[in-house]
């Protein structure tokens, strides 16, 4: 990735999201740390990613997994020192990998100096301005609770402040009071710190929620979004081709403006895609997909969507209808325990019963559709989960790098480890772990590197435009990516039985479809409906040659 050399790096790169914590124990304490990921970047660099994204990782009493963060200028003492994510950060870079790191906008620990400071000077100083105080819990009545699980409102009382703080996640967890411009220049600051050392990225955390006006639901506020435009100025000023990626779990209309006309963020993940590929895995049907595209707004030419099948958080269902919402629960979490808040606390492999074809379909998708993928770490071997474990720790457990009782992740014994490996016979790491996938020429890992290897050699994955492709069967997902010269059709079979389907190529006709795996030409494309054939869950990309450009014989 030549962050250096092309501004618009983001948009051809391959993103793969781990908690430092969570995958390589390199002083073996039982928690991941810096050094263990450093020993892990070839294993990164031989998968094919190109940019990768830590969560947060700053000190913090970690009762919400370090978005809670309690100091934005250092390093957790369980993962290491400033001097080993320097080290990181070069280690990274010298394999042409990008490193994004977290920005928790919106609020900070209760434990930070700069809640604490506030809640004991005096009401109405700059210091305490710093959080959203009130004298009761009936303002901004409008906005809606987000942990529904565990909050059962937005405001808690603060003793000593004698006020209560408003905090749109935990309680523990107070909102940054971006009315204030101290705070707006502390985040700056905060941005220059880490962008000064060479950091490539941002993902703004709950970027929606930074400022609150009565009457509103608090969400998308055209004060939030001249806060972002104030940031990104600043960062195009002073750190030029560095990225900001927002987490707005919002419609794509809403979602829009945190692109601006460009000067706003750089990416922002499509969150109402997600739910929609697994729907429509589960329908055997396309027509959910293709809806959501279709009611996706343009975005600006540099702009980018980031695209993901799950992450270290639930399968979130706030961006759906009732009625989908109700059915997502019973295809993919009849089992209650596997729900969490407005969603489902589970990996990309358990999610559809851990079948190969269904996990390849789906990262066909997520690597052939508009957008930036993201793997989330484990996902690539097909890593398991627990729903017995709290909160979203189920999905947080140790990478398995082998079949050793501390999955190779750590030289401590498991009962040592921050979090257990998962055992269970069908996911645990004597069954599912890189060594032996490594070893094994038809494993899912093996597949994986192959597929980021092939969406690296064409540009128009990143950065093409998309046309859906009509068809004979709603079935068969078609859809066509272009960019300069470069045409590919995409095609999927959502059902597990064999389909048919003609599509409406007219637009293409003379050309040759080439199958992109395998090298196999295909019946050129005439005048009238191109037949195609996928076997169950099967997918297939194909580059739409140029008559005189297609391989004869
Ligand atoms: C993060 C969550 C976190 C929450 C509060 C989210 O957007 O992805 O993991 O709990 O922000 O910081």
């Amino acid at each position: 990735m030549d962050v250096d050399r092309d501004p618009l790096w983001y948009k051809d790169a391959i993103v793969y999201e781990t908690h430092v914590k969570a995958f390589a124990d390199g002083n073996g304490d039982g928690v991941g740390d810096f050094t263990g990921l450093v020993g892990k970047l070839d294993y990164l660099e031989a998968l094919g990613i190109t940019c990768l994204w830590l969560l947060p990782f700053f000190p913090s009493p970690l009762r919400d997994d370090g978005y809670d963060v309690a100091d934005y200028r250092g390093v957790h003492p369980a993962y290491g020192t400033l001097e080993d994510f320097r080290r990181l950060l070069a280690e990274a870079h010298r394999r042409g990998i990008a490193v994004l790191v977290e920005l928790v906008l919106n609020h900070t620990s209760d434990r930070h100096p700069w809640f604490q400071r506030a809640r004991r000077a005096p009401p109405g100083s700059p210091e305490r301005d710093y959080y959203v105080w009130s004298a009761d819990d009936r303002k901004y009545a409008g906005t809606r609770i987000i942990f529904t699980d565990t909050e059962r409102s937005n405001w808690t009382w603060d003793e000593e402040a004698g006020a209560f703080y408003w905090h749109r996640f935990f309680s523990h967890q107070p909102d940054l009071n971006f009315d204030n411009p101290r705070v707006r220049a502390e985040l700056l600051d905060v941005l220059r710190f880490w962008a000064g050392m060479g950091v490539d990225g941002f993902r703004l955390d709950a970027v929606p929620y930074l400022v609150e006006r009565e009457g509103t639901s608090c969400e998308n506020l055209p004060e939030t979004h001249a806060v972002l435009r104030e940031l990104r100025a600043a960062l195009d000023r002073e750190f030029p081709g560095r990225m900001l990626l927002a987490e707005a779990n919002q419609w794509p209309w809403d979602v829009r403006p945190y692109f601006g006309d460009g000067d706003e963020c750089h990416m922002a993940f499509h969150f109402p895609l997600m739910p929609r590929v697994f729907m429509a895995l589960r329908l055997e049907d396309a027509a959910p997909i293709v809806d959501i595209l279709r009611r996706t707004p343009a975005i600006p030419e540099a702009c980018q969507w980031g695209l993901f099948l799950r992450n270290h958080d639930e399968l979130t269902l706030e961006m759906v209808s009732e009625e989908e919402r109700d059915y997502m629960v019973l295809a993919y979490a009849r089992d209650p325990r596997a729900r969490l808040n407005v969603g489902i606390r589970r990996r990309l492999a358990p999610l559809v019963d851990n079948a190969r074809r269904r996990v390849e379909l789906l990262n066909s998708l997520l690597f052939s559709m508009p957008g930036t993928p993201t793997v989330y770490y484990g996902d690539e071997i097909g890593m398991g989960d627990d729903v017995l474990r709290p909160d979203r720790d189920g999905v947080r457990t140790p990478m398995q790098w082998s079949g050793a009782p501390s999955a190779g992740f750590s030289a401590a014994p498991p009962e040592a480890l921050y979090s257990a490996p998962i055992t269970d016979p069908v996911y645990g790491c004597a069954a599912v772990n890189v060594e032996a996938q490594l070893r094994d020429p038809s494993s899912l890992l093996r597949w994986m590197q192959n597929l980021i290897r092939l969406r690296k050699q064409f540009r128009v994955f990143g950065r093409g435009s998309l046309e859906f492709v009509s068809g004979t069967n709603r079935r068969i997902l078609a859809y066509v990516r272009r960019w300069g010269e470069d045409t590919v059709l995409c095609v999927a079979n959502l059902s597990r039985h064999m389909q048919p389907s003609a599509l409406d190529l007219q637009a293409f006709a003379g050309r040759v479809p080439v199958e992109m795996l395998g090298y196999t030409e295909f019946p050129r494309i005439e005048r009238g409906p191109w037949p195609v054939s996928l076997g169950g869950y099967g997918f297939a990309w194909f580059e739409l040659r140029a008559p005189a450009a297609a391989r004869t014989g």
